[in-house]
């Protein structure tokens, strides 16, 4: 415990034990093993325990506790984050919220739904699916990420262009903040004007500010036709922007480099006949006119292409990531500008295309600080943005902090300040490092 006298270790336990039973208060190594490392292996830490509440008022009860010793703690969900924000650094205690995996039920007429922050995308999913209805977010993780955690990053994913951010589909939450205290709105009513929103605050804040417990998300109805997928190869990525448009449910892209390491690690036969530089995969519910130059395939079962980059990835090495983006038309640019850096190692480029976003990972560079800051400062340079989807975590703080505008930065830390002055909450996200 990050700061705290050992003697009082055993008192925490103790207390830990009292709220939760022996039986979610591991500390046997072997238990904590999963907790501890992030899901692409580059960071691994310790911690003191994992606790694993099973209801708002047990989370309460812990976080008076570590209110009152001073315990830091870090919020887990799934622990599919990419940027280190989830797993404890310096023998902080972990807070796993899985077992808060209620499904409400669904109000079909005002399609919108309260789960607890332990249920996975996935299970959201399939539990809007059985009424007729759909929640807007989805991504390869959807079996393991977990609705709080996916609210806590911001979450973006593959239907972004149809349906925003994870932002967009909260309604309310209920959170526990640092002191024990809990805020809640959980529906009613469809609009509100009472004033400030503490819960959206809490969209983006990666563990820092509070505990999401539950929320309230909005869903959507089902598109009316069975949406179609192509895979179209292109010389360069701005080809891809000619298929935004109406219909457009995802528009996303990946390079030569990706589609090679797929096909050999995953049994995949060659999608297309040609070799291009870049594929884009445009899932659709309007035929997409295919400009003749163009070589392209149609089939549901292209995703498998795309889906399983991240894993295949992992299986190669330890990646770097870098998950950025930049205005749409300097897509190419910014393409052009990381190969010309001339990285060690080998470089791999996937996205969603439409948001301009660029997944760039990086595999057996010695040196991952100088890629980040090799990469970070084009992304700068072109007038993008450092983090579009996976959050800041530890990989990105110093460059948050150094190119957070300072009125903005201000604001951050003031904010950190009152809802967690004994700096108790995921402590090294944002400000750490
Ligand atoms: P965790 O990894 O457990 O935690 C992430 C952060 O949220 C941490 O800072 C943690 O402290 C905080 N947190 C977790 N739960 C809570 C809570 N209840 N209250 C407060 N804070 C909390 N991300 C995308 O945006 N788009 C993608 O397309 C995408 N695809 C992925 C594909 C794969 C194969 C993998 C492994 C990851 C992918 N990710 C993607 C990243 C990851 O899945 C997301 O960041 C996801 O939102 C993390 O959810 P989680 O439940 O695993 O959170
Ligand atoms: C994706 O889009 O596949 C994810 O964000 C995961 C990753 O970046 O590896
Ligand atoms: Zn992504």
């Amino acid at each position: 415990m990050t700061g705290h006298p050992a003697a009082s270790r055993h008192v925490v336990l103790r207390d830990f034990r009292e709220v939760l039973g022996r039986e979610h208060v591991l500390t046997d190594s072997d238990l904590v093993a999963g907790y501890v490392r992030d899901w692409t292996g580059r960071w691994v830490g310790r911690a003191t325990a994992v606790l694993r509440p099973g209801s708002v008022e047990e989370v309460q009860e812990v976080v008076r506790i570590c209110h009152q010793h001073a315990v830091p703690l870090v919020p887990q969900g799934g622990n599919t984050g990419l940027v280190g924000g989830s797993i404890p650094h310096h023998g902080e205690v972990v807070l796993s919220l899985r077992r808060l995996d209620r499904l409400g039920p669904v109000d079909q007429r005002r399609r919108e739904v309260s789960v607890g922050a332990g249920v996975t995308v996935g299970a959201l999913q399939a539990h809007a699916r059985r009424v007729g209805l759909e929640y807007g977010v989805d991504l390869a993780s959807r079996d393991s990420a977990t609705i709080g955690g996916t609210i806590a990053t911001n979450a973006g994913g593959m239907n972004v262009v149809a349906h925003g951010d994870t932002r967009r589909q909260v309604l309310g939450l209920q959170v526990v903040f640092a002191d024990g205290s809990v805020g809640s709105r959980l529906g009613g009513v469809a609009k509100q004007s009472t004033g400030p929103d503490p819960f959206q605050l809490m969209v983006g804040s990666e563990g820092s500010l509070g505990i999401i417990t539950a929320a309230r998300l909005r869903l959507l109805p089902r598109a009316e036709k069975e949406p179609m997928v192509l895979l179209v190869g292109v010389e360069r990525l701005s080809e891809g922007l000619g298929f935004l448009g109406p219909g457009a449910r995802a528009i996303e892209f990946f390079d030569r480099s990706c589609l090679e390491a797929v096909i050999g690690h995953r049994q995949l036969s060659r999608p297309l006949s040609g070799d291009h530089p870049f594929y884009i995969l445009i899932e659709t519910t309007q035929t997409p006119e295919v400009p003749a130059s163009l070589e392209a395939v149609v089939d549901r079962r292209l995703w498998a292409y795309r889906e399983s980059i991240t894993e295949t990835l992992n299986q190669i090495g330890v990646p770097v990531k870098l998950d950025v983006a930049v205005p749409l038309e300097r897509m190419d640019e910014f393409a052009t500008a990381v190969e010309s850096l001339g990285l060690e190692g080998e470089v791999y480029l996937f996205g969603h295309l439409a948001e301009g976003n660029f997944h760039v990972n990086v595999v057996g560079n010695p040196d991952p600080e100088m890629v980040v800051d090799q990469v970070l400062g084009i992304v700068t340079v072109l007038d993008g943005v450092i983090a579009s989807e996976h959050g800041i975590g530890v990989a990105k703080s110093a460059w948050w902090r150094r190119s957070t505008d300072p009125g903005t930065l201000a604001f951050n830390r003031q904010i950190k300040e009152i809802l967690d002055p004994g700096r108790i909450l995921n402590p090294e996200v944002f400000w750490g490092g």
